[in-house]
């Protein structure tokens, strides 16, 4: 039996697990999956440790996502445009990373709330750990215009550049904007990437930025809408939706990478809704 993991530190609260049990038993795959708590500050000889016992690979949550692309020696594209991984697969002492966060945005927005990202106007809020795992397929799935805007302003024009470095021919497709000058600019889909939502608030958009028809996504997910799901629908987006799903994607992503076998997502989502009493 291969073994996995996740590695966070909190990690008593990761679905992971039975989110990889459920993929395990649909598709026939003989693995285990379990939860480690990572010390802070111990994050290399955890992972290690883990590798000699003879694991194969991991995934990664807060706070260790720029510790997992720093201590592998390979990466894809989507890990260095991003420069934090959540996933490591082991090949002896060798360790790959990639970071699937974005696809599994991606793939929960358009192929799960059937949501077309290509030719939209489409604006991303934040621009910490969790912004920058997303922008290069945000951009890859072919969205017009892609801003970034960020309470703290120089951040915003930091991630825009670091992008615009890994991936030149997006360049004139994004740019950051402080968020009062986002005023009477409308898009099609507003994401929330902040941790705002850890302390119950919603990020300060100005009134005027859901276009008709638009989705809010919020990266984070909870009980009930967020603050910034609140605040959205109060602010006439059509549609809202939190992030279990690009939870779910995310993983599912992961599993491929590791089995070769693409589970179904959406029984194993209708089931974590069931839990978290959220309407299918
Ligand atoms: P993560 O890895 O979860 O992205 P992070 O790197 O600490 O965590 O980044 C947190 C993000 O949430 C930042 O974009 C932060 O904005 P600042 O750069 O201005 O700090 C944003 N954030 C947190 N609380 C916020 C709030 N109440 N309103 C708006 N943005 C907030």
């Amino acid at each position: 039996m291969d073994r996995y993991a996740v590695i966070g530190n909190p990690i008593a609260h990761s679905k992971s697990p039975e989110i990889h049990a459920a993929f395990a038993r649909q598709t026939g795959q003989d693995i285990s999956y379990e939860r480690i708590l990572g010390p802070i500050g111990g994050f290399d000889g955890a992972v290690m440790q883990f590798l000699r016992g003879g694991g194969k690979g991991m995934n990664v949550t807060l706070p260790f996502k720029l510790a997992a692309f720093e201590i592998a020696s390979s990466a894809s594209e989507r890990a260095i445009a991003a420069r934090a991984a959540n996933f490591l697969r082991f090949d002896g002492e060798e360790i790959h990373c990639d970071n699937t966060d974005g696809i599994g945005l991606v793939n929960d927005i358009e192929q799960a709330l059937g949501f077309v990202l290509t030719g939209t106007r489409a604006l991303l809020v934040g621009a910490g750990g969790a912004a920058q795992g997303v922008v290069l397929p945000l951009l890859h799935a072919g969205v017009a215009t892609l801003t970034i805007s960020n309470r703290t302003e120089e951040k915003a024009h930091a991630l825009v550049a670091m992008i615009a470095h890994a991936a030149p021919d997006a360049k004139q497709r994004l740019q950051a904007r402080a968020l009062p000058k986002l005023a009477g600019t409308r898009f099609d889909i507003v994401i929330n990437a902040t941790s705002s939502g850890l302390n119950n608030e919603a990020p300060a958009l100005p009134p005027g930025v859901y276009a008709p028809g638009s989705l809010a996504y919020d990266m984070v997910y909870g009980k009930g809408a967020t603050p910034f799901l609140q605040h959205a629908m109060a602010q006439g987006a059509a549609r809202c939706s939190g992030g279990l799903g690009m939870l779910v994607e995310q993983a599912a992503e992961s599993f491929f990478l590791w089995r070769g076998v693409r589970p179904e997502t959406k029984p194993v989502l209708q089931t974590l809704r069931q839990q978290l009493g959220e309407p299918g």
